[in-house]
């Protein structure tokens, strides 16, 4: 009786810490994205997350059944990473960084020099060299925190304006493009087998201005010896823009870099079709390395009352899931 009771006592700690007790959703049996992207070829299929993305049980329950490359939504870009000059904050980074490497994910960092989420102390640089320092430091220490620990890195975001001239910003302003080969090249020096990316949005349709130029201008710094490994194409789209994507990643291909991936993927309303449009776009392109989709369940995306992702906000995955799933 009394070693009865004892036993049953020890044996619900035990069971507990074997098999964390888990809700019904996240038991569910969940095919792995991932697991089929590599299949056919590719590096990674995956998403993003963030220290409170990964304390929710039910949202790590599929990124660790469906996911196998995780980005940063947030903590990394400069406002989060280095509120203030020589500022440093990396536990938050560190929490995505240690999750990934535990669950053997892929890393892509996201994002080192970036127009916006900027503290106000770099805008208000106007000085070429201490813009450049700021900049080499920046990039220095991040990169360097992760060294071999993340494998590609939008080094600079978001740079063209619509019509392909240079968006307005402190970097372009106080250095021109020499920002981008100061970046790259110290983004190389912190990490020489980082992947190293321009990324950019509205690069969705073939003949945008801005994929012109991006095509225009990476080869020309190409050329000029600026490591840039790949193009990033972000791709938030709206329904009925994924039949645009093949084109698309087609065009950002033909530029002289090893690689492309499609970044930031999410889709308004979430099609099956633009979806299975916009993953076969990588998948028939052979320099297109892998796809991250902008986030799991539609009420944590940046695009509220959109549903622009592949789970419901009570976690249940959706047709453009299902379809995923049996196409690839
Ligand atoms: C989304 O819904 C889940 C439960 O289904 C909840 O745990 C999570 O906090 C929600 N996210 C937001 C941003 O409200």
């Amino acid at each position: 009786m009394y070693s009865t009771s004892l036993l049953s006592l020890l044996a619900v700690p035990l069971t507990a810490l074997a098999f964390p007790t888990t809700s019904l959703s996240t038991r569910q049996e969940l095919e792995s994205l991932h697991d089929k992207y590599v299949a056919a070829g590719k590096q990674y299929f995956g998403t993003i997350a963030d220290e409170a993305l990964l304390a929710d049980e039910q949202n790590v329950g599929i990124i660790q059944q469906v996911f196998g490359q995780l980005t940063a939504e947030n903590s990394m870009k400069w406002e989060s990473i280095q509120p203030t000059l020589g500022g440093f904050n990396f536990a938050q980074p560190d929490v995505l960084v240690d999750f990934a490497t535990a669950n053997n994910m892929l890393i892509r960092g996201h994002t080192l020099i970036w127009h916006s989420q900027l503290p106000q102390y770099v805008s208000d640089i106007t000085d070429a060299a201490e813009l450049t320092e700021v900049i080499e430091t920046h990039i220095s220490e991040i990169m360097g925190r992760y060294v071999g620990k993340i494998f590609q890195w939008d080094v600079v975001n978001e740079i063209f304006n619509e019509d392909g001239s240079f968006r307005d910003s402190v970097f372009f302003n106080v250095l021109g493009e020499d920002f981008v080969r100061i970046a790259f090249e110290a983004a190389k020096a912190a990490d020489p087998d980082a992947k190293l990316y321009i990324n950019d949005f509205n690069l969705d349709s073939a003949d945008n201005a801005k994929v012109q130029a991006m095509v225009t201008n990476v080869n020309k710094w190409v050329a000029e010896g600026v490591p840039i490994d790949g193009i990033g194409s972000q791709a938030h789209i709206a329904a009925g823009q994924g039949s645009a994507i093949p084109d698309a990643i087609k065009a950002l291909a033909a530029a002289d870099v090893a690689e492309v991936a499609i970044t930031e993927l999410d889709i308004a309303d979430a099609p099956a079709e633009d979806y299975q449009q916009s993953v076969d776009a990588c998948t028939q392109e052979p320099k297109c390395v892998g796809v991250t989709v902008w986030g799991v369940r539609d009420n944590d995306s940046w695009r509220p009352g959109t549903n622009p992702l592949l789970f419901d906000a009570t976690g249940q995955p959706k047709e453009a899931y299902n379809t995923l799933v049996s196409n690839l």
